[in-house]
């Protein structure tokens, strides 16, 4: 007898899950060594032209109650009623794969503890970095290192909005607009531009990484919607390219400092060459140096790709995997304030009041330098009050 599967959504990722699916069965199903098929589609809508239409139901007990589905791949995004259909799934043992990284970032915890109560898994590979894979990376291939840094583009409509900044001169607005106009970004873009995205991202990693569940109110998160043509320009006359990038670094006190900001990351960094819709996502660890996971971070088949990967390992398990969890966190003590995140810092002054002409850029938009030595966040913010700058960023390591 086929493994049964059921798919919760058909929006973008839902129906290319199918797709890829029935495209690649045969392949699927001799890495996972079982004959395997999709029982159920939940949406709400009605798919009358669908090749699956007589899979679809809007009765989500339909698959919660069929003892025959062992695997739930779960594509409908949000926190609810995400939250109490895959909490549920997994009550009766039913395995789940998501792509809902508001969902992981949020109850992750709950779920992992949930999955390992009833030895079944939550699986959640798509939920960061689309198609890349990063998450069994670094809990199985990376486990030998002490991983004290990551650091990653995160999100593929603000790389793609900072690149046609950098490219084309093309000024914020004008390249969201574009950004929506080929399906990049919504059309509500807030999440995205503001950074909420690349948080529930890098709670993700975080969480992962060091053990303990970070909640995305925890981090420190700006956007790029502040960002002004003038800074990429300046930022490329002083050697780096501006990305929005989520880090998180382990800091000598122990205590973690995740963070979500524009930065500007020098021309040597291979970071800095991340284009368009593209991630990448930095890992540093003392066994390995670093090490880089670079591809698609969103859309419809790359980010299939990812949760049919979970779903062939529900389907390869029959226990619970150990080593991808964390324990819940009843406060944030173990997150350092992102005052005491150091690193150098490009400015943008008005003119007269950098600190020396070496190494300034005069523009029309001010006098933009790279400070010499590392400051904390909170000294940045102090200097940039003294010298009444316009902006100020980091700049990577
Ligand atoms: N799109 C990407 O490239 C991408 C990449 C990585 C991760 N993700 C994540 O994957 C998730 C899904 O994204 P998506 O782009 O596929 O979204 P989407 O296109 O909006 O698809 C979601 C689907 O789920 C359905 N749905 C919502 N609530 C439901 C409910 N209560 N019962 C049944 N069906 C329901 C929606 O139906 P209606 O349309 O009728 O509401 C829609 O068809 C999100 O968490 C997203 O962040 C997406």
């Amino acid at each position: 007898m086929s493994v049964k599967i059921a798919v919760l959504g058909h929006g973008v990722v839902g129906s290319g899950v199918c797709e890829l699916f029935y495209k690649n069965k045969k392949s699927i199903e001799k890495r996972a060594g079982e004959e395997m098929d999709i029982k159920y589609i939940l949406d709400l809508r009605d798919f009358p032209d669908s090749p699956y239409k007589e899979k679809f139901t809007k009765n989500f007990d339909d698959i919660l109650n069929d003892d025959e589905v062992t695997s739930v791949a779960e594509c409908m995004g949000g926190v609810e009623p995400a939250f109490t259909f895959v909490k549920s799934c997994l009550e009766k043992g039913k395995s789940v794969s998501t792509s809902n990284k508001e969902l992981v970032a949020e109850k992750g915890d709950i779920l992992l503890r949930t999955a390992k109560e009833h030895n079944c898994n939550f699986f959640f590979e798509a939920s960061v970095g689309g198609a890349i894979p990063i998450i069994r990376p670094l809990h199985k291939c990376l486990a030998a290192n002490d991983i004290d840094k990551v650091a990653g583009i995160l999100n593929g409509t603000t790389n793609f909005i900072l690149t046609k900044m950098y490219n084309d001169n093309m000024p914020f607005d004008e390249a969201l607009a574009l950004a929506q106009s080929l399906g990049y970004a919504e059309k509500d873009p807030t999440a995205d531009v503001e950074g909420h995205d690349a948080c529930r991202k890098i709670c993700i990693i975080s969480s992962l990484v060091f053990g303990r569940h970070v909640y995305p109110k925890s981090v420190y998160t700006k956007g790029i919607s502040d960002i002004q043509l003038c800074d990429v320009e300046a930022a490329d006359v002083l050697g780096c390219s501006v990305k929005l990038i989520a880090s998180v670094r382990r800091l000598e006190n122990g205590k973690i400092l995740p963070t979500v900001m524009p930065t500007l990351v020098p021309y040597e960094n291979i970071m800095s060459g991340v284009s368009d819709v593209f991630n990448a996502v930095l890992v540093y660890g003392d066994g390995i140096d670093q090490a880089m996971f670079y591809g698609r971070g969103a859309g419809k088949l790359p980010t299939a790709s990812a949760v049919l990967g979970d779903v062939i390992e529900t389907v390869k398990r029959t226990s619970t995997e150990s080593a991808q969890t964390w324990e819940p966190s009843s406060d944030d003590s173990f997150i350092a304030s992102h005052e005491e995140y150091v690193s150098r810092w490009y400015f943008r002054v008005p003119d007269g009041k950098q600190p020396s002409d070496a190494g300034s850029y005069r523009h029309d938009d001010g006098v933009s330098f790279i400070t010499d030595k590392p400051f904390s966040f909170a000294q940045a913010m102090d200097m940039a009050k003294e010298m009444n700058a316009f902006a100020f960023m980091p700049v990577m390591d």
